[in-house]
């Protein structure tokens, strides 16, 4: 995720500058860059690569030299990592910017802006806003901001330097976070609180739609109209690891309330004209079309995505979809054929056995797509077709957004393939997409609602041995991924078992007061999945529905039940995975477990 910062102050600007990039490096990124006002002049050092990189370029051209300016770390999302695409990016001879978010409406905005004559330098979407910016500019600030965000549509912090301004420094936000930190006669802006820390405690968390303005005499805000706005100063009473925390205890707990961001920023670039469009990651709906068998092959979480994913594609597409465990793939000789599309699914691009899979599918003949989140990593470097997803670092060792954003892409995926092979219309896949849109603010809403209840739950959970999830369908890929989380980090063992199949066998493991967490939120199955769970309940198990708000359940059927909006039934895992994410998270913290690394486990599993 990209990173802001800013100074206005006596201090050497460009140190500032590096030093308090260096403390968002956790936030993930690729290339760096500042722009600092040296003799009245905005001079601009960017580089691919790490802040060391641009550290060394500075130091072989120079480092701008002066009191003033911004600087940015840059997570690729539109364009490739380079030097170019960096920001800060110019706009025309009057605005000079960086940018952390996305502009939604970048191609139309960029298309208007060349038929007037404006040119580009970069792919990216942050140079349009730049121009859009410059051309809005007669010498107002406060307009030209106000002008540009009337027309920008997405998620947006700016830092802005205007060229006749040598003395000020602009900021504004919608939706993603921006910060303007205070100290005796110096001046920040930032993404987070730990890029000032050094500095100052005293900080002003902006608004949406308001507009800072940082000057040798101070800070003062104003609204898009220019009405001047009296804000709360915060002190921040947080030490330098809390801080890279943002505040909360752990990485797990922290990356779980960044999944609405995570799958907003995953999964908007890939959508043009109300439908999902993945040609920039070379999968062209002809390509899509001519697939006739697809395995996923992955481990871990990343496996059980694609259990969401072979779920959601068989239904819409009607393609055999073969979910396999790396380590199993690679050995038992697979049957692929030739054209055969084989998807492989990693968090770090680096785990041994998935890499290791997907050069012996290469070698079979198949086509191989890679969903990855770390950029550059091998297993997306050497793929046929990648598709990155953009959680940010994940830093926790169980992993939640990077999860998330796993499933979204398979529903991206789905949607595109079900739509290119003419079995869903496009008004059904502008519907679809538009539902995935909207499950980034369902995640938050869910967060917030089911978070009191995870608690309480979770305690029940700390005292159990054994426990089971059930479910059916997508209910039951889910019920997968919450027994792993709970047994990676909490310790507890549990199993997550297909509810019909209980009876099979694994009945006879319940006994009094056994906690049973069932995942009931695909209504067509949801009878099914009712009288399954009064066969444990009669056994004696302690069962916990997760379901939607609209589910009728009875109350001799469950002990508790946590609820979730209800939504396009397909796309409900993105939203029941939350609470089973915090039942986790909450037993292992109730346990007194290191939650953000559990015993016997790595982050990156680079070794067979
Ligand atoms: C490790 C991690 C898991 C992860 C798995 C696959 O075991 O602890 O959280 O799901 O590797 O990792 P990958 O980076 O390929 O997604």
């Amino acid at each position: 995720m990209c990173g802001i910062v800013g100074y206005v102050g006596a201090k050497d600007c460009s140190e500032v500058l590096v030093s308090a990039l260096r403390k968002l490096e956790y936030r993930g990124y690729d290339s760096a860059g500042i722009a600092v006002f040296e003799n009245d002049k905005i001079r601009i050092a960017k580089e691919k690569g790490r802040l060391d990189d641009l550290q060394k370029r500075m130091d072989a051209e120079g480092v701008p030299c002066g009191h003033i300016g911004v600087g940015h770390t840059r997570w690729a999302t539109h364009g490739v990592p380079s030097a170019v695409n960096s920001h800060p990016h110019r706009g025309g001879k009057n605005v000079t910017l960086v940018h952390n978010g996305i502009i939604e409406n970048y191609k139309e905005l960029k298309e208007t802006l060349k038929d007037l004559g404006r040119t580009f330098v970069s792919e990216t979407d942050t140079e349009v806003v730049a121009q859009l910016m410059d051309f809005n500019y007669m010498g107002d600030p406060v307009q030209a901001i106000a002008r540009t965000l009337s027309v920008v549509e997405g998620s947006f912090a700016l830092g802005i330097l205007f060229a006749d301004r040598p003395g000020e420094l602009y900021a504004v936000r919608r939706e993603s976070p921006l910060i303007v930190g205070v100290a005796e006669g110096e001046s920040f802006i930032a993404s987070d609180v730990p890029a000032i820390i050094k500095y100052t405690t005293q900080y002003y968390l902006l608004e949406h739609d308001e507009i800072a303005k940082l000057t040798f005499d101070g800070v003062s805000f104003c609204d898009l109209e220019g009405n001047s706005i009296e804000k709360e100063l915060k002190v921040a009473d947080w030490d330098q690891e809390a801080a890279e925390k943002g505040g909360y205890e752990h990485y797990m707990l922290k990356e779980i309330h960044e999944q609405p961001t995570a799958v907003k920023t995953t999964i908007t670039p890939r959508i043009s004209d109300g439908v999902p469009n993945l040609e920039e990651c070379s999968i062209t709906p002809e390509r899509l079309s001519d697939i006739n068998q697809i395995y996923i092959v992955a481990c871990g979480t990343a496996m059980h995505a694609g259990m969401i994913g072979k779920y959601v594609i068989e239904k819409l597409c009607k393609v055999p979809v073969i979910v396999d465990i790396a380590s199993e793939f690679r050995y038992r000789d697979p049957l692929i054929k030739e054209g055969d599309l084989v998807v492989i699914i990693s968090q770090s691009g680096e785990t041994a056995d998935s890499l290791a899979a997907m050069r012996l599918a290469k070698k079979m003949g198949a086509q191989t797509l890679a969903i990855v989140n770390a950029k550059g990593s091998s297993i997306a470097r050497e793929a046929d077709m990648l598709i990155y997803t953009h959680a940010g670092p994940e830093i926790a060792v169980a992993s939640t957004k990077a999860y998330m954003v796993q499933i979204s892409v398979m529903y991206l995926l789905a949607f595109e393939m079900a739509y290119s092979k003419g079995l869903i219309s496009e008004e059904e896949c502008r519907r679809l997409t538009s539902e995935l849109v909207g499950t980034s603010d369902k995640i938050e809403m869910t967060i917030g609602l089911v978070e009191p209840a995870c608690k309480v739950f979770a305690q029940e959970l700390t005292e159990a041995e054994n426990l089971l999830y059930i479910g059916r369908g997508l209910d039951y890929a889910l019920s997968m991924e919450g027994s792993l989380k709970l047994k990676e980090i909490s310790y507890i063992h549990s199993e997550a078992y297909a509810a019909g199949e209980l009876k099979h066998g694994t009945i006879s493991l319940i006994t009094e007061g056994m906690p049973v967490i069932a995942v009931a939120t695909q209504n067509s199955l949801l009878d099914k999945t009712i009288s399954n769970i009064k066969e444990v309940k009669a056994r004696g198990a302690k069962v916990l529905i997760v379901c939607d708000d609209e589910a009728q359940i009875s109350d001799d059927v469950a002990d508790a039940v946590i609820r979730v909006p209800k939504i396009e039934e397909c796309l409900m895992p993105m939203l029941a995975a939350v609470p089973l994410q915090l039942l986790a998270y909450y037993a292992s913290v109730l346990r007194g477990n290191d939650v953000d690394k559990p015993r016997n486990l790595a982050k990156s599993v680079t070794v067979e």
